[in-house]
């Protein structure tokens, strides 16, 4: 069993897949990881992150079993993986290793923006979530302020905004739904609302495999 859970930044797909995983007992990836770790490791080594043959050969050295979401959750990490992640070499890289880790046994949740057209266009289950800018952004400003540095909501907000352009405006895989995603908008759903649906759907894939 594949799940395929796709979405914009802060709609709360990474909660959302970690509860689903946990109650499976499936294993998790967050594919925006993958991304980030190239793009931390260019940034480590003091590589440019305009170099598609640098970061292609970066890329094909990601270790899934290192990933560490508190060392590459920092916001610089983000936005440089966005960058890299329009190179199709990139993508390649980072898709084959993403494609090898969704077959582990007994069923697997990958979340990220081109799960379910791209790396599993297959998956039984898809699921796409979504939120309005303002409530992504409000949802960011409120994390950050929670683990005490300062943050200016209309910064995020444009940062947010950006964020989305570069990822549903790239030409390779760019972030879309799936014809056939389930679509779990979370403005006005708590995340725990938004399990409960998605564990109903998954439960009645589970019945047909
Ligand atoms: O979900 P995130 O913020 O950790 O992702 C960081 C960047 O990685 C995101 O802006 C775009 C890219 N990404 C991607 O292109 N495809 C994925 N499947 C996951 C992330």
């Amino acid at each position: 069993m594949i799940i395929a859970i796709d979405g914009p930044a802060a709609a709360g797909k990474g909660t959302l897949s970690r509860l689903i995983a946990e109650h499976y007992g499936f294993h998790h990836l967050d594919t925006g990881l993958t991304y980030r770790a190239a793009a931390k490791a260019l940034i480590d080594a003091g590589l440019p992150l305009n170099d598609e043959d640098v970061a292609q050969k970066v890329a094909g050295e990601v270790e899934l079993a290192d990933l560490d979401r508190t060392v590459l959750s920092k916001h610089e990490i983000g936005e440089a993986a966005s960058k890299i992640a329009v190179m199709p070499a990139v993508r390649r890289a980072l898709v084959e290793a993403q494609r090898s880790f969704s077959k582990r046994s007994p069923g697997t949740v990958l979340d990220g923006r081109d799960i379910g057209t791209v790396v599993c266009p297959d998956a039984p289950v898809k699921f796409y979530v979504t939120a309005s800018t303002e409530v992504r952004a409000r949802r960011r400003y409120d994390e950050i302020v929670a683990g005490g540095a300062p943050a200016e909501y209309d910064a995020i907000f444009a940062d947010v905004k950006k964020r989305d352009e570069r990822d549903m405006g790239r030409d390779d895989s760019p972030l879309k739904p799936a014809d056939d995603a389930h679509l779990l908008d979370t403005s006005e759903m708590s995340i725990e609302a938004a399990f409960r649906a998605a564990r109903d759907i998954i439960d009645a894939a589970l019945k047909k495999e």
